[in-house]
């Protein structure tokens, strides 16, 4: 970079003459003649870059007016900005370059030493390109009613797993995910080496969803919060929400039922499994403050659509800072969540102190209770994260699970007839499921299990090395990243035998750690000390809303229904779960016995 001097020749500065004389005189620039400062501490150097004349300035160049001109070291002074800016700038690039290529070179000799590999690592990019236009041919069309679905969701690992074995390399741009599926190498890394991994980094915009709770805190804080919250989701204490629950599945069954005729109507199930299963994490998030965490919660569910919104647009980094009408909309709505529940904390503080509250424990009076103690340190800000974390991981995966399974017996009439049976035996046709009768079916257990096996609501999992370890021999740099795709470990013909596509909940009947060759194989929710928290809360809920629904309907799919499992974030029917109902006006008659063999008495209950 270099200036223009100029230099103006004007009665008012006899110093700035004097200097002049000495020196060649310099051009005026000409856009600028009439400035009469000094270049270096004024605007006039801005202008004078429209000259062609470029000198360097030396002191000479400055009037003695000039303060900075008081000083020798004015030209070393540019000197050392100019080399450090140069030199910075250099840094920077030398870093893009063993960040961009340098280190994804290092990183593929490494594997490749080891005998593994993957497709070649293109700067910048990673395998980005190629990854999206395999998971857009995928979802560009419906596939056939088969649980087949691993090519059509994952159809990356799917294709790459052919070529490269099940343990690859697949490069996030400059990130480096290592896919991992063999169930002893998931067991090291989820719970006999444990302490060497960690959760990697979501990306801004999954943050901004998923909110800074348990779901992405590590270490002591994490520890912390989730000693706080566990007891909301003990079986006890999610059996006293059992009545409510049930209360809010018969609300939607008679709405159903009002909306359709001859006994007949045609749901999309999804959107309406969506509404239920927000109002039960409302009530175990609020618990008595149920009216007012509703109201916490629209306010958040409008934050996650402008989120979500977001996330599908091309990423652009520090987009999110920039003033746009979304990101306002989306910290206003920031800002009076948290106003809001504010006002319910403080109000639930006096109330606490009036009334010794009964019921169930929730997770807003287990933190208020927290931050009440002086030795935690909870503060609102937390409790604002923690609901969040809250909403975003137990809403839409329970609603999920809840589609599929539905979708599963609308596909499969004989288990749907084997599960009423159940449901009729135990609860009779028309009376609510009590704690007692839910543990009781089994038959149930077993699909919700089968569902969660061929369509797990999150697809895959990912752990980053903490430090440099060893997995399976295998010799793991630090950083990076260990893919685990639940769906594809689900679905491995290896593990579950040949059957691994179809739609047999009877391989659960002598209880998950007896149903494939591995007793890893079954990870929907997770596995180890980070497994989910709310796993108990989304079986029970799901189970109490099918044998309500069993109870009262008989289900199909309907004619528009097209088989179409794709991923955003979650695992969901592309073009939604259109479900026609038949409602019975009597109590549903006996049916005839399905063609497979009875479970024996001896089933265990898988998850609850
Ligand atoms: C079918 C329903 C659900 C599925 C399939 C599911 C799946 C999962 C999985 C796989 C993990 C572990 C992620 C990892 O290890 O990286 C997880 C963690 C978690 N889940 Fe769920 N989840 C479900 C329902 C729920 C519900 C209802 C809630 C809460 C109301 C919830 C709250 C959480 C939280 C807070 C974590 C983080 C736990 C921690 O790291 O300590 N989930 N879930």
């Amino acid at each position: 970079m270099s200036f223009t001097l100029v230099l103006k020749s004007q009665a008012t500065n006899n110093q700035h003459n004097k200097a002049d004389k000495k020196q060649t005189q310099p051009r005026p620039c000409s856009l600028c003649t009439t400035v009469s400062v000094c270049c270096v501490c004024c605007v006039c150097c801005v202008c004078c870059v429209h000259t062609k004349d470029i000198q360097k300035p030396t002191k000479q160049h400055f009037p003695s007016s000039c303060l900075l001109s008081t000083t020798k070291t004015i030209p070393f002074i540019m000197d050392a900005l100019f080399s450090s800016l140069s030199f910075l700038f250099l840094l920077f690039l030398l870093k893009l370059t063993v960040l961009l290529w340098w280190r994804p070179r290092k990183i593929q000799g490494h594997f490749s030493k080891q005998g593994i590999r993957g497709p070649p690592y293109r700067f910048f990019i990673g395998n980005v390109k190629e990854l999206v236009a395999m998971m857009l041919k995928a979802s560009s069309k419906p596939m056939p009613f088969s649980h087949n679905i691993l090519p059509r969701v994952l159809s990356f690992y799917h294709h790459w797993k052919k070529i490269y074995g099940a343990t690859f390399l697949v490069w996030f741009g400059p990130t480096v995910r290592l896919t991992v599926s063999d169930p002893d190498l998931i067991r090291e890394i989820f719970t006999s080496k444990s302490e060497f991994y960690e959760k990697n980094e979501a990306p801004p915009l999954v943050k901004q969803l998923e909110g800074d709770g348990l779901l992405s805190l590590k270490g002591e804080k994490w520890a912390h919060h989730r000693r706080i919250i566990s007891p909301t989701f003990h079986m006890e204490n999610l059996k006293l929400l059992i009545p409510v629950m049930a209360t809010s599945v018969v609300e939607m069954l008679e709405k159903w039922s009002a909306m359709g005729e001859k006994g007949e109507v045609e749901i999309e199930v999804s959107e309406w499994f969506q509404r239920l299963t927000e109002d039960v994490i409302t009530r175990t998030a609020f618990g008595s403050s149920y009216e007012d965490g509703k109201a916490i919660f629209r306010l958040q569910g409008q934050q996650m659509d402008l989120a979500a919104d977001a996330f599908q647009k091309v990423f652009i980094p520090g987009y999110r800072f920039v003033p746009t009408r979304r990101n306002i909309k989306s910290w206003k709505l920031e800002k009076e969540i948290k106003k809001s529940l504010v006002k319910l904390i403080e109000r639930r503080r006096e109330n606490s102190e009036k009334v010794v509250e009964k019921g169930a424990k929730d997770l807003l009076g287990l933190m208020i209770e927290a931050s009440n103690t002086n030795s935690t340190n909870v503060t609102v800000d937390d409790i604002v994260e923690e609901c969040k974390s809250f909403f975003f991981a137990g809403k839409q995966t329970t609603s999920n699970l809840l589609t599929w399974t539905t979708i599963l017996l609308a596909m499969h009439p004989q288990w749907q007839v084997r599960a009423r049976e159940e449901v009729l035996k135990m609860c009779g046709s028309r009376d609510l499921p009590t704690k007692d009768h839910v543990a009781k079916l089994r038959t149930v257990s077993m699909i919700v299990n089968e569902s969660l096996r061929l369509y797990p609501p999150t697809i895959a999992t990912i752990r980053r090395a903490k430090t440099d370890v060893e997995l399976g021999g295998y010799k793991i740099p630090r950083g990076t990243e260990l893919l685990v795709p639940i769906l594809a470990v689900h679905h491995d013909q290896a593990i579950w035998g040949n059957d691994a596509n179809e739609f047999n909940p009877g391989r659960f009947s002598q209880g998950v750690a007896r149903a494939a060759n591995h007793p890893l194989a079954f990870i929907p929710f997770g596995v180890g000390v980070r497994t989910c928290i709310g796993q108990n809360l989304a079986v029970l809920q799901t189970k109490l809303a099918l044998a309500i629904i069993l109870q009262r309907f008989s289900f199909r799919l309907a004619p528009s229904y097209q088989h179409a499992p794709t991923v955003l974030m979650l695992l969901y029917p592309q073009y939604g779960a259109p479900i026609i109902f038949q409602r019975f006006s009597t109590p549903p008659p006996p049916q005839p016995s399905s063609s497979s063999p009875p479970p024996p008495p001896t089933l265990l209950n898988a998850t609850v």
